[in-house]
C-alpha cells in the first residue's frame, strides 16, 4: 500500500524543523528535529541543512513537503524579509529536489500552517473566511474561504494607521523578545492588526499559530472585544511542518495544480 508517512519540513528564520508526518492522521510520528537556519541563509546553506536534517531523520521515502518563509509562486520564492536576500527568483523546489535527491514541494510557511489547521485543527469545517497569523520571527498569514486557501498573503507586512514600518516589525514575537514587551504591551499592537483585519475581511476565525500560541491563556485577557472567534492554534509549532507535509502528499498526486 502507499506510504502517507511524509517528510514535513518548517524553514525558518530562525530554525529549520523537520518531522515524518502521517498525513492521514496530521499526527507527527517522529520527534521533531530542529537545526538552526544557517547565517546567512543562502540558498545553499539551507539546502545543505535541510539535507543534514533528512540523514538526522533517516527518511527514505521519495516525497517531502516544505514551508519556506517567503511568497511562494510555482516553487519560486518571489520575496525574502526574515531570510537572505539572494533567495529572491530561486527556484526552491528545483534546488531543494536537486540537492536531496527527492522530489519537494515547497510553500509559503504561514500556508502551511493553515492548511494543517483546516484539515485536523482549529479550522475543522469552518466556513466563510478564516484567517490563521504565525507569529514568529515575522508574522504571517494564511486565508480560507470555506477551506479554500487564497495563497501568499502578506498581513505582516501591511503598514497600520501612524506607524512607518510593516507590522511585524513591532508586533512579531520576536519584536516582543528584543524590547522585552510585556503581554500587555504586546497584544495591544497585535489589537491594532486584527481590528484592522477584522474591519476589512469580516473573517468569521482568526486563529494565532507559532511557538507562541502555546501560552495563549497568559495573555488572552488582553485582546480587545472581536465581531470574530479569536483561538489559538491547535497543531501549535507543530502546524507549519504537519501542513507542508499534507501539501507534499497531495503536490504528488498532482491533487493541487501549478498557477497559472
Ligand atoms: C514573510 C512571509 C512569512 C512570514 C512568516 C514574513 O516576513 O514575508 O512570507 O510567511 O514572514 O515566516
Amino acid at each position: 500500500m502507499e506510504s502517507k508517512i511524509i517528510l514535513g519540513v518548517d524553514i525558518g528564520g530562525t530554525g529549520i524543523k523537520g518531522a515524518l508526518v502521517d498525513t492521514s492522521t496530521g499526527k507527527a510520528v517522529t520527534d521533531r528535529i530542529r537545526i538552526e537556519t544557517p547565517q546567512p541563509a543562502s540558498p545553499e546553506a539551507v539546502a545543505d541543512t535541510v539535507n543534514i536534517l533528512i540523514k538526522e531523520i533517516g527518511y527514505k521515502g521519495s516525497i517531502i513537503g516544505c514551508g519556506f518563509p517567503a511568497i511562494i509562486h510555482n516553487g519560486v520564492a518571489k520575496s525574502a524579509s526574515n531570510i537572505d536576500e539572494s533567495w529572491i527568483g530561486v527556484d526552491a523546489e528545483k534546488l531543494f529536489s536537486k540537492k536531496t535527491g527527492k522530489e519537494v514541494f515547497v510553500l509559503n510557511d504561514a500556508d502551511a500552517a493553515g492548511i494543517a489547521e483546516v484539515h485536523f485543527g482549529r479550522l475543522k469545517g469552518a466556513s466563510g473566511v478564516s484567517i490563521l497569523l504565525t507569529l514568529g520571527t515575522g508574522i504571517g498569514s494564511a486565508v480560507f474561504i470555506n477551506g479554500q486557501l487564497v495563497p501568499n498573503t502578506e498581513f505582516g507586512h501591511l503598514y497600520l494607521k501612524d506607524h512607518k514600518k510593516i507590522v511585524e516589525k513591532y508586533a512579531s514575537n520576536s519584536v516582543r523578545k528584543r524590547k522585552d514587551l510585556d503581554y500587555e504591551e504586546w497584544i495591544m499592537r497585535l489589537n491594532e492588526l486584527l481590528n484592522h483585519l477584522g474591519h476589512i475581511f469580516s473573517p468569521s476565525n482568526i486563529v494565532l499559530g507559532g511557538g507562541i500560541s502555546k501560552k495563549f491563556d497568559d495573555y488572552e485577557k488582553y485582546f480587545d472585544d472581536f465581531e470574530f472567534k479569536l483561538k489559538p492554534a491547535k497543531l501549535l509549532n507543530h502546524a507549519g511542518l504537519i501542513g507542508a507535509a499534507i501539501y507534499g502528499m497531495e503536490k504528488s498526486k498532482n491533487l493541487i495544480g501549478q498557477e497559472s
